[in-house]
């Protein structure tokens, strides 16, 4: 299919994608054909079950895998390679240096861009300083929490000053409190800022807390089931969370959720009765 003309930010058109199985031995499909317009700063978030290709379509966007139909177009433009420039992709395992600080862990990567060197030290500053990690510059990684980490992670893709953020599940190896705390800093932070954030996620909570729209992706090979709207002023107060519409908004996604859990679940666990 040749790409459609397009108003959108970021625009996924029919996007689809099969792995060839190891060995050769056929095809996993992964994502059936997928659409969906992104607006420009807004955050939506991309939740549904283990396997359904939710990480597949970020790579897609990020110009890091090529599928196998369809397009994403970027100010209607096809995005066929990474761009750094233009995007930046925040992962669960943070992949910081462990021989660098904290402070170079950031300038490397600026570097890596071909940033001038005194700008590199102002913007390492700024970024650690927008995360509230700029006290433990000079710590190494091993020196700081987890939470710390994906603080510092953030602070790097903050510092390359995309407009976009991709974001893999970058709070899935903390622990609840810590990302509660993390996700109220995040939306204070991209409150103040225009970039327009995917953000992969399996807290429910954490789409709505964080989320302009939450899309739901069934079971692989997944697509889009159902979009959620969030409608809620940025930076969210924590006395949204135990607000009704915020329990009726995560009771919808569970329920969405729940159906297309079970179809996995059913596929790779028998119980015999
Ligand atoms: N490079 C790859 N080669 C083969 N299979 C892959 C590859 N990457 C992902 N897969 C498979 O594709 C499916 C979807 O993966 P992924 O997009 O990572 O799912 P999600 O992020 O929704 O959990 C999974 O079953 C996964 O094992
Ligand atoms: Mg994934």
């Amino acid at each position: 299919m040749n790409p459609q003309p397009t108003n959108a930010y970021i625009d996924i058109q029919e996007v689809a994608h099969s792995f060839v199985k190891a060995g050769g031995q056929g095809a996993l499909p992964v994502l059936q054909a997928t659409s969906l317009s992104i607006r420009k700063g807004e955050l939506i978030s991309f939740i549904g079950p283990s396997g359904c290709g939710k990480s597949t379509l970020l790579n897609v966007m990020g110009g890091l895998l090529r599928p196998q139909s369809g397009t994403v177009l970027l100010e209607g433009k096809a995005i066929h390679a990474p761009s750094p420039q233009r995007v930046a992709y925040v992962f669960q395992e943070n992949a910081l240096f462990p021989w660098n600080t904290v402070m170079e862990n950031i300038t490397v990567a600026l570097t890596f861009q071909n940033i001038p060197q005194n700008e590199q030290k102002e913007r390492a500053t700024q970024a650690l300083s927008d995360v509230g990690m700029l006290a433990f510059a000079q710590h190494y990684p091993d020196e700081i929490s987890g939470g710390m980490k994906q603080r510092v992670a953030l602070a790097r893709a903050l510092s390359l000053e995309t407009d976009i953020i991709l974001m893999d599940e970058p709070f899935a190896a903390l622990d609840e409190q810590t990302r509660m705390v993390l996700g109220e800093d995040l939306s204070i932070l991209l409150s103040k800022t225009q970039k327009t954030i995917v953000l992969v996620t399996h807290s429910l909570g954490e789409a709505v807390f964080l989320s302009d729209r939450v899309a739901v992706f069934s079971a692989r090979p997944g697509t889009i089931k159902e979009i959620i709207e969030v409608h809620e002023d940025h930076p969210r107060q924590s006395d949204f969370v135990t607000s009704e519409k915020f329990n009726n908004l995560r009771n919808q996604l569970y329920s969405l959720l729940h159906e297309e859990v079970k179809k996995t679940i059913k596929n790779e666990v028998h119980i015999k009765p």
